[in-house]
């Protein structure tokens, strides 16, 4: 089998020389960045939760990770510009995004891109000059690396690199995984995030990069190409975060040992604490003293691991001038079409309306007051001091009824319906006050009730029973 490809590999290799690069020449070192399911992600929201991420980030990044004579190779896969479901009043507003997010990751050096599910559904991606796209069944070469989707209908090159970008999952790669390998497939990106290790071996020589997602994870991934197998070996980063992890066991162990001496506990149990903090202090300088590990000479290798794009990341801030520019010029586009701006069809016209706060207040004087008092009332000036309140991406969650039946779909239009009102919670309340509060409303709110607006990335930290308290009080059920 090897030799077959060889020689197949060596035909290729004369038949196209003239055209192609010596591959005698092409580089053997490379760092491949890999992001995976971005979703139109810019920069984290305000309400956004550690690993921050955002293209700022990822700038300070990939420039600290610039090295001469090693070649970098940015590669996205997955859901790259869609959020996942869009209102047809808010695609203006998400291809205008995937565009400067495409002009940005090409500044960047992206090198190939393929796209997700939620992407395909998005007519116009492609009108971005340049993006180096890569569609199923499509083959491209950069940089001596062969980059591969879907079928794989032509040989492949055994002496430089080959790498696939999947569309699926990490369990349905592992199901063709010998198939993959046996037609020559070195290195297989899955476009869907997982938590396994970054590097995940799926079969003998061939191994899965597993990235992150919403930018933000960065795969940094170093390739050393010798023209055979290739393995898996233990970076510099990962050694670290090994390390780290000993240094939280013994510090866990040394609070154990000092609690069990302030308490008086037995010598025997003190004795036995003391050994395991020095046996795990052992363990760790002996971890120190092993030089990392190196490929055998001539053996291609990998290593690597998935970074957290986190807040020790300075934003570089042309980056965020860019984006800040970006943001007004969404803004211009939603005003300009906001007169035609498709709203969300009504299937029943009878149903309940959002009319928005001030019509509560009569009735409900008390709760109005208590609701005035928390943070859900002055969400709307939070989008205002970020001068967002013409981005659809925001306003969901941070009004009543926006883009939903009975609700509004025009920010112009939106009247008392803005903040996280009562109708946020209680839903569309038109019919309940037509009939002076004898008509219906939903009075329970659930934990799903809140989990619409209070999930990740925008929060990972939300108890239901807690936060609850936060927004009852006296004349709005003191306890539920
Ligand atoms: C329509 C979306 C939405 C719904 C539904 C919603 N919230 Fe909120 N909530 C927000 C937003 C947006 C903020 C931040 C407001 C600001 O400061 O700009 C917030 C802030 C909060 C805060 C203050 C911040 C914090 O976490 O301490 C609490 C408490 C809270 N919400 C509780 C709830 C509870 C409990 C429910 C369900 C009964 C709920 N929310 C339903 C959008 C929502
Ligand atoms: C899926 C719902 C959701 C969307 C969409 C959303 N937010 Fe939020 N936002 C929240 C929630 C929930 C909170 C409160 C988080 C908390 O404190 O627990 C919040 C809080 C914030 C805060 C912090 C407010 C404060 O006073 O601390 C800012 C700023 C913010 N959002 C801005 C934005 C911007 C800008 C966008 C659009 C890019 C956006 N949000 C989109 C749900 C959302
Ligand atoms: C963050 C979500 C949320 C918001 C916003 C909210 N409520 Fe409530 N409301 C609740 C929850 C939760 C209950 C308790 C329901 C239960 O457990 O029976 C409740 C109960 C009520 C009740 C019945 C209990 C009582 O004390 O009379 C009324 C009336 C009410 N809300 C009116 C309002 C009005 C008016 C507003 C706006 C000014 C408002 N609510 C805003 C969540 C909310
Ligand atoms: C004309 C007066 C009036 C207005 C306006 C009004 N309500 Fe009520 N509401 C009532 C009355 C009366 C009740 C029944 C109170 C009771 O049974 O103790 C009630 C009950 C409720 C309940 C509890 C329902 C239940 O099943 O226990 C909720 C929630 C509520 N209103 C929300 C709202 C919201 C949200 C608005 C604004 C959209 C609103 N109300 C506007 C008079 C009004």
């Amino acid at each position: 089998m090897r030799i077959v490809w060889l020689l197949l590999g060596s035909m290729a290799v004369q038949s196209c020389s003239s055209k192609q690069t010596d591959l005698e020449t092409e580089p053997s070192q490379y760092r491949l960045f890999v992001l995976t399911a971005l979703r139109g992600e810019l920069e984290p929201c305000g309400c956004s939760l550690e690993p921050l991420g955002g293209l700022a980030r990822l700038t300070t990044y990939l420039r600290s990770r610039t090295e001469t004579g090693i070649t970098p190779l940015l590669i996205t896969h997955g859901d790259l510009v869609s959020p996942g479901k869009v209102s047809k009043g808010s695609l203006p507003q998400i291809k205008e995004a995937g565009r400067f997010l495409q002009n940005q990751l090409m500044n960047l050096g992206l090198v190939i891109s393929g796209t997700g599910e939620a992407d395909e559904e998005l007519t116009d991606l492609r009108s971005v000059k340049g993006m180096p796209w890569l569609d199923p069944n499509q083959f491209k070469e950069v940089h001596g690396v062969q980059f591969l989707r879907g079928k794989i209908t032509r040989a492949i090159n055994p002496k430089r690199p080959a790498i696939l970008l999947f569309d699926g999952s990490l369990e349905d790669a592992k199901k063709q995984a010998l198939q993959l390998k046996n037609q020559g497939i070195d290195l297989v990106i899955v476009s869907k995030p997982h938590d396994e290790p970054a590097i995940t071996e799926l079969a003998p020589d061939l191994f899965a990069l597993i990235g992150g997602q919403r930018g933000q994870q960065l795969l940094d991934i170093d390739m050393t190409w010798h023209g055979d197998r290739l393995i898996r070996l233990e970076g510099a980063g990962e050694r670290q975060v090994a390390l780290d992890a000993m240094q939280t066991r013994i510090s866990g162990l040394v609070k154990q040992r000092d609690r069990a001496r302030v308490r008086q506990k037995s010598p025997a149990l003190i004795a036995a604490r003391t050994a395991q903090v020095e046996r795990a202090k052992a363990q760790r300088s002996e971890l120190l003293k092993t030089p990392l590990p190196q490929a055998p000479a001539q053996v291609s290798s990998l290593s690597g691991q998935r970074v957290p794009l986190d807040s020790n990341i300075t934003e570089d801030a042309s980056m965020n001038q860019a984006i800040q520019k970006h943001h007004q010029a969404i803004s211009q586009l939603n005003k300009k079409l906001e007169k035609t701006r498709e709203c969300a069809e009504n299937p029943d016209p009878n149903a309940a309306q959002y009319i928005g706060n001030l019509a509560c207040q009569g009735c409900h004087p008390q709760a109005y007051d208590l609701w005035k008092k928390t943070p859900h009332a002055k969400a709307w000036s939070t989008l205002e001091k970020k001068g967002r309140t013409y981005d659809y991406t925001c306003i969901g969650c941070h009004s009543a009824g926006f883009d939903e039946p009975g609700g509004f779909c025009r920010v112009s239009e939106a009247g008392d319906r803005i903040n996280v009102g009562c109708e946020s919670c209680h839903g569309p309340g038109s019919l309940h006050v037509a009939q002076a509060g004898r008509g219906p409303i939903r009075r329970k709110v659930s934990a799903d009730g809140c989990t619409k607006c209070h999930h990740p990335p925008h929060t990972n930290t939300f108890i239901y029973e807690e936060r609850l308290q936060r927004v009852l009080g006296p004349g709005h059920m003191a306890k539920p």
